[in-house]
């Protein structure tokens, strides 16, 4: 029950949910904390994720890296968010320490973006200094078009795992391998959501594979292209309710006018 409560809040104020820790996942017995059912990877193997986090170093977000100053990420970690106060951790497979945190100058989200349906969650970061890319910090380019349904995936993050009461993220790098599941397959009877999947979203599902709080912000990525943006999810990794993420081929023309203006 507690457990509904906040994923209802969760998906209404999807701001309310950027770095909460604590819900999620299917088993309220697994409480490990990770993104659900993967494994620990390097930033080598993903040196496109980020780490959005406080001055003091709390990751709330993931989020990728596009460019030498500009990083994409969830409207919903930016909402009440000040430029001033976000660093990104980059190069790094632990999110607490090495690779380089670099401020950020400016940011912005899409205005369309809603907190009630969630569509269009997708927000830059404008990067204080420019990053060039080395083994560990490389950019990724926008995907153009969704991959159709069944097509692997691999989607990172620093995200929890934890069901009812976990208070630690796990340090190292998580990756997880899912399917895409197109927009309209999503919302169609096949799964559980129905008609709260729009055509700005793409999901991605695995039995027991998924992210989870925490994770928002960051990568779904197919070869070496962003295909999705970590949103929101019922629970994480239940069954027949996969992760939901925003479709970049659909916000692509918004970031990179966005990035140019900025
Ligand atoms: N909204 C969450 C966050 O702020 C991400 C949830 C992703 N959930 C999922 N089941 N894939 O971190």
């Amino acid at each position: 029950m507690q457990g509904l409560v906040i994923l209802l809040v969760c998906l209404t104020v999807g701001s309310a949910c950027a770095g909460s820790v604590g819900v999620s996942n299917a088993d309220p017995f697994e409480r490990e904390g990770r993104i659900v059912g993967g494994q620990d990877t390097t930033i080598r193997a993903h040196p496109y994720q980020v780490s959005l986090q406080t001055k003091k170093g709390s990751h709330f977000c993931g989020g990728s890296l596009i460019d030498a100053e500009t990083v994409v990420t969830a409207a919903h970690c930016l909402v009440g968010q000040k430029a001033a106060k976000v660093f990104v951790r980059l190069g790094s497979t632990l999110y607490n320490e090495g690779g380089r945190v670099v401020a950020v100058r400016d940011l912005a989200y899409n205005e369309d973006y809603s907190s009630k349906t969630m569509e269009y969650d997708v927000g830059i970061l404008k990067l204080a200094e420019k990053v060039e890319e080395t083994e560990d910090i490389r950019y990724v380019s926008l995907a153009e078009e969704t991959p159709p349904t069944g097509t692997a995936a691999v989607v990172t993050g620093w995200g929890s795992k934890c069901y009812f009461w976990c208070m630690s993220l796990p340090k190292t790098l998580q990756e997880v391998y899912v399917y895409i599941v197109d927009w309209k397959t999503c919302k169609s009877d096949d799964y559980k959501y129905g008609e709260i999947i729009y055509d700005s979203m793409v999901c991605a599902y695995e039995k027991k594979k998924d992210a989870c709080q925490g994770d928002s912000g960051g990568p779904l990525v197919v070869g070496n292209t962003l295909v999705g943006i970590v949103s929101w999810g019922y629970a994480c990794a239940a069954e027949l309710l996969p992760g939901v993420y925003t479709d970049v081929p659909s916000v692509r023309d918004w970031v990179l006018k966005t990035s140019k203006a900025l």
